[in-house]
């Protein structure tokens, strides 16, 4: 195994100021890339980009990103190419979870849903596939799905209809890309302690009551899904494309 799977490489990875995302940035540069911490938070996104650099001795970069709006995506791909020369991984990460029931679920807050994951997810894949051609080299196209594209409860209703549409949007988008040497896979996280829902996981029965819900017994950590989203964009994963790698501590073996 090389020591450095991802030496010289260029990596995006969206939604990294924090939680997964920052797991991800920190362990890509460990193994050798150069990355760029896109987010749409500015602020913490610079201090994650610094963070990074510092422990690595890696390159970075912060780029403050809507994936939700094309032209902000583009200007990331663009700034990306006159920084740090090249792509060869994009790390479609960046997600949001209202969790609000669907009874209560208002169209706006739908919509935002669907416009950060799912066309957040279909903006990055493609202006960084396009750029992946143009180079020439091949490349690697990862998303952060999630268990929701198998089950999920009645307050992520919006979160799963737009996690499932990512599920296709990876295979269908390997489909299209094989030709070009360029990957399309994904990385479907269990319950991970992030931000995200630590409202719900600070809470130590809920935590205790999980342990007992899979085989390892704990909650994951991003450090669980930057390992598979690490051998992913490696080129060991050289043949693998349109596949998901559950990350859930064997959650969905219990049923
Ligand atoms: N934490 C979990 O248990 C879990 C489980 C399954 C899937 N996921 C998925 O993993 C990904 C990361 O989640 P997390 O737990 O780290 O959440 P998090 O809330 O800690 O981090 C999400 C990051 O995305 C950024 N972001 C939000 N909207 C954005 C936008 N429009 N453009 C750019 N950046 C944006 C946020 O600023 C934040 O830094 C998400 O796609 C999420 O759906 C998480």
């Amino acid at each position: 195994m090389d020591p450095q799977p991802l030496r010289e490489k260029v990596a995006i990875v969206t939604g990294a100021a924090r939680g997964i995302g920052y797991g991800i940035a920190h362990r890509f540069a460990v193994e050798g890339a150069e990355v760029v911490i896109a987010d749409i938070n500015a602020e913490l996104g610079t201090e994650a980009a610094a963070r990074i650099a510092d422990e690595t001795g890696r390159k970075t970069l912060a780029i403050r990103c809507d994936v939700a709006n094309r032209a902000s995506v583009d200007g990331m791909i663009a700034q990306t190419m006159e920084q740090l020369g090249r792509l060869d991984i994009m790390m479609a990460n960046a997600g949001i979870c209202p969790f609000v029931e669907f009874l209560e679920l208002d169209v706006a807050t739908w919509q935002k849903t669907i416009d950060v994951i799912l066309t957040g997810s279909f903006n990055c894949g493609q202006a960084a596939a396009r750029v992946m051609i143009e180079q020439g080299c091949g490349g690697r196209i990862i998303f952060t799905t999630s268990l929701a594209t198998l089950s999920a409860g009645s307050s992520q209703v919006d979160y799963a209809a737009a996690k499932s549409g990512v599920k296709m949007l990876m295979a269908t988008m390997a489909g299209a890309l094989g030709k070009h040497d360029i990957t399309v896979n994904a990385v479907a996280p269990g319950i991970i302690y992030t931000q995200m829902g630590a409202f719900h996981w600070d809470v130590s029965e809920h935590r205790e009551a999980f342990a007992q819900t899979n085989p390892i017994g704990r909650l994951g950590e991003p450090s669980d899904i930057a390992a598979a989203a690490t051998f992913l964009a490696s080129q060991e994963a050289d043949y693998i494309t349109a596949a998901t790698i559950r990350v859930d501590g064997g959650r969905m073996a219990l049923g």
